[in-house]
């Protein structure tokens, strides 16, 4: 729950209001709290409003432009005078329920300004809210007349950006993040694009070649890191970036759906915010608190049963190549609700047959892990390439061969939790209908946590996956989740926008290209260390790391090997924050390594603090994190291609006291290609005083636990 712990520490003009009379063509400043960030506002002769933003003096944002183009062609953007301009000051502090930092503090200015069409009589109102950290700001929509029921055409919201940074960007896409990054010049995207596509997840629908993805992380060497994103994305359509014209002016393209419309919208309705973090310390952009600071607070009055997990699964072996199949026969005619199961010849290698989960949830009883995430368990996956289809899956009908009454007994005895898995094949509509049914489900078996799943690169009934309908989709989800007390973890969902602060049982997305795709196409070794700036950004990633079998072509044909070191592996479960981390290899892959296995019984997954210790995007990422309410330290380091060597000054650790660290780190011959399992484990006291420096090998990383030594 979210606790306000004190109030505006800042001595501000809490709220000073210019009535009226203001000239048509008008100009107004806010500076941040610390003063690094200056917002200018601007009104246009023509009543256009602009606004800017600099930082120690540089331009940020160049002049830009706001509004919108309501259907059918209604401009939203010109012909405004101003009506009213408020400002006002927080400086507070909050409580997550879980997270990186036990407390999180609000210190920021506010402008809000009221917009009135002289023409139409139509108001608008802008708000902006300046940290430390960077902008924020929404555009209102007040409850009026002229604007009951309206439709968007266009955001025309722009980010004209000064020279040609450096951009950590996705291919513009309405239904998929799981594309890897490319890094180049802005000016270079539009050049790029189209090979980048030539992905198999490419889709259908694509939107114009100039189009990226946000977050989008963008870099003036050695001069200037910005991170562009929105928070709170709730009732609205994702917000994409155009680079249409000059390759430097971003413009918002927002996900429309097919008819074109962006979005369905109702007077008294507001935008998410937009969101610009900046700094000149590519550090402080991950400890940015800057999108969580502008969703609202938890809703749910009771969050005693939202619990921070990590977890094993029957999953890696599907995408091994093993023959461990989701489905439970090879029938392909079925009909959900009327084909018998019991009827269907079994084909065999079915992965959730009840005497292989108990294995699972005996390996999880004996290592100490929370839970066991069980993928295969219901009718339906027979069909599961069935894209366009609306009846795919079941979501209280198990297969035979698991016995969900006895499972659910079985891991209650063993104090291990079950996950409840709901692939929908994006079919999101029926999703909804079984949904009540399925929570039922859920609760009568004890199931606290489900992980939905969205595949596919279409969805029926002509929505996309970032659209404003399936964004509603997910939080309604969430919603009707927490009135059963079910966590959420949504695969192949919107990326995240801070919404786990107001719903914190959506505990983590996957939404980017996750560890899956080290059993198909691999994943290149800086992508360990670009999605910090980008994907998480926005939220938690169910990354689901771990593997410690390197070699997948011993499982089967086609399979190549996983792209990193072991030593990063470990690092993955501090560096990809996530309250909720999966063990994902075979269990027997653990077995076979206690040694760094150790490293993943340790490790913490609700933090009280967490300092960025070393970071550049693209290249190396170094994170400590205390463990809430202990005295442990937990640190990840992860770099590139290119071996490094981390610098760690354990001066965050308390005074006078001793501790133990044991390092995993690259052995001496490590290297993502070529020897990825050579993995050296030591231990030595530490205490405040003390400077780790730990080689990373090309494609490595490292990890360290910091125990207190008695
Ligand atoms: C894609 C998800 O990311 C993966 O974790 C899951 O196993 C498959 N879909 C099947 O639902
Ligand atoms: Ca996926």
């Amino acid at each position: 729950m979210d606790r306000l712990l004190c109030f505006s520490r800042r001595l501000l003009p809490a709220c000073a209001a210019f009535l009226l009379a203001l000239p048509p063509a008008w100009g107004e400043t806010l500076s941040s709290p610390g003063g690094d960030l200056e917002l200018g506002f601007r009104l246009s002769p023509e009543g256009m409003p602009f606004y800017s933003l600099r930082y120690k003096g540089q331009a940020v944002v160049e002049e830009s432009r706001l509004g919108f183009v309501l259907l059918p062609d209604v401009a939203f953007d010109r012909g405004f005078s101003v009506e009213e301009v408020r400002f006002a000051a927080r400086d507070t502090v909050w409580e997550p329920v879980w997270g990186q930092w036990r407390e999180i503090r609000d210190c920021h200015r506010e402008m809000c300004v009221r917009l009135r069409q002289a023409e139409s009589g139509r108001r608008l109102v802008v708000r902006f809210r300046l940290f430390d950290d960077g902008l924020g700001f929404r555009y209102e929509f007040p409850a009026q007349e002229g604007l009951r029921h309206f439709m968007l055409g266009e955001e025309v919201t722009e980010f004209r950006l000064p020279g040609d940074p450096v951009a950590f960007w996705l291919p513009g896409d309405y239904d998929t993040n799981e594309y890897p990054t490319t890094t180049s010049r802005l000016s270079e995207v539009a050049g790029l694009i189209e090979g980048v596509r030539e992905e198999p997840l490419a889709v259908k629908s694509a939107p114009p070649g100039t189009v990226v993805q946000t977050p989008l992380m963008l870099e003036w060497p050695g001069r200037l890191y910005v991170n562009i994103h929105e928070a709170a994305l709730l009732d609205y359509p994702a917000m994409q970036l155009d680079l249409g014209g000059r390759p430097s002016d971003l413009s918002a393209h927002l996900v429309p759906d097919k008819n074109g419309v962006r979005a369905y919208l109702q007077g008294g309705c507001v935008s998410p915010w937009r969101t610009v973090v900046v700094s000149d310390d590519a550090r402080d952009i991950l400890a940015s608190t800057l999108i969580l600071n502008l969703n609202e607070p938890c809703r749910w009055e009771d969050t005693s049963w939202i619990r921070p997990m990590k977890y094993v699964g029957v999953w890696w072996e599907y995408f091994t190549g093993q023959g461990s199949t989701w489905a439970y026969s090879d029938e392909r005619d079925i009909r959900i609700g009327q084909t018998d199961y019991r009827q269907l010849p079994p084909n065999g290698r079915h992965g959730a047959n009840t005497a292989h989960v108990k294995e699972y949830i005996d390996f999880a009883a004996r290592h100490g892990f929370d839970a066991v995430l069980v993928e295969g368990w219901n009718e339906g996956w027979e069909d599961n390439r069935a894209y366009l289809k609306e009846r795919i899956f079941s979501f209280t009908r198990p297969y035979p061969d698991f016995d969900v009454e006895e499972l659910s007994r079985y891991a209650a005895g063993k104090g291990v939790e079950l996950i409840m898995h709901h692939e929908t094949m994006s079919s999101a509509a029926d999703y909804e209908r079984q949904l009540p049914e399925a929570l039922r489900f859920m609760r009568r078996y004890g199931y606290d946590v489900v992980k939905t799943g969205y595949v596919g690169g279409v969805i029926p009934r002509s929505e996309y996956h970032d659209g404003q309908w399936m964004v509603n989709h997910y939080a309604r989800v969430a919603e009707m989740a927490a009135r059963h007390r079910v966590m959420v973890d949504s695969h192949e969902a919107v990326r995240p926008t801070g919404l786990c602060r107001t719903y914190p049982n959506w505990l983590a997305q996957e939404s980017a290209r996750g560890t899956e795709f080290e059993s198909f196409q691999g994943i290149r070794p800086d992508h360990a260390a670009i999605l910090p700036f980008t994907r998480l950004m926005g939220g938690p990633m169910d990354y689901t790391p771990g593997i410690f079998e390197g070699d997948l072509s011993q499982y089967g044909p086609n399979k190549g090997r996983r792209s990193s070191t072991l030593a990063k592996q470990l690092a993955l479960y501090v560096t990809m924050y996530s309250p909720l981390q999966m063990a994902a290899d075979l269990w027997q892959n653990y077995e076979k390594w206690p040694d760094p296995f150790q490293f993943i019984k340790d490790v913490a997954v609700d933090w009280d603090d967490t300092r960025i210790l070393e970071a550049e995007p693209g290249d190396y990422v170094t994170i400590a994190r205390k463990e809430k309410g202990r005295e442990r330290w937990f640190i990840g380091g992860v770099t590139d291609e290119q071996g490094r060597t981390a610098c760690i000054p354990l001066s965050f650790l308390p005074e006078g006291r001793a501790f133990v660290a044991t390092i995993y780190a690259d052995g001496p011959r490590a290297h993502w290609q070529d020897n990825p399992q050579d993995i050296a484990i030591s231990t030595r006291e530490v205490s405040r005083g003390d400077v780790l420096r730990l080689r990373l090998a090309p494609g490595g990383g490292v990890a360290v636990s910091i125990l207190p030594a008695e």
